[in-house]
């Protein structure tokens, strides 16, 4: 099925319609996609800041331990929210470069995760002093990438 036809089919739904008629649904589902992301981004960049030397009280493990599920659950809400706001006007979002750009910064930011996950985190053990040049740079990489999905997320109001 075309992408255009499955715009189309997305749009027509009850839901979809529900989103554009009902005067406080939108602005609700938006509220609870805020709230996920900030716990999402919040919980990650507290982490990255731990990977670049600040809090070097707190064992790396530990701080992971506690911060990364809270980022991982917080997609229950972002992904869901997100998927309701598409379903809103799925045509004139996919035909958005920005909404579009929004999409790839979080595959990068999610591939990042995960190269950093398989790569230097595996030696997070010794790390209490000083991560290594590879951690530093996946966790400034995270810090950018993350602010730029939020950036482009609130540039869509505006293109
Ligand atoms: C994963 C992390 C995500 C972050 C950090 C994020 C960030 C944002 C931000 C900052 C806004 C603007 C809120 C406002 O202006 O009040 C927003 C809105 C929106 N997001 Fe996300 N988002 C994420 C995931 C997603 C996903 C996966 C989708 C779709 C599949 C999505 C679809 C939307 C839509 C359609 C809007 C509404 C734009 C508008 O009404 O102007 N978001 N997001």
């Amino acid at each position: 099925m075309p992408l255009q036809d499955a715009a189309a089919l997305a749009a027509s739904l009850p839901l979809a319609q529900a989103m554009r008629e009902h005067p406080w649904l939108y602005p609700a589902v938006e509220t609870l996609h805020i709230v996920g992301f900030a716990l999402l981004v919040g919980a990650v960049a507290m982490f990255d800041l731990r990977v670049l030397g600040f809090g070097r009280q707190l064992p790396v493990r530990a701080l992971a331990r506690h911060l990364l599920p809270w980022s991982a659950g917080s997609m229950l809400l972002v992904l869901p929210t997100g998927l309701l706001l598409f379903m809103a006007d799925p045509a004139a979002l996919l035909a958005n470069r920005v909404f579009l750009l929004k999409l790839a910064l979080i595959v990068l930011a999610g591939v990042n995760a995960l190269a950093f996950h398989a790569g230097p985190y595996r030696g997070a053990d010794a790390w209490d002093a000083r991560a290594p040049g590879r951690a530093v740079l996946h966790a400034l990489l995270s810090l950018g990438l993350w602010i730029a999905v939020i950036a482009s997320g609130r540039l869509l109001a505006y293109f």
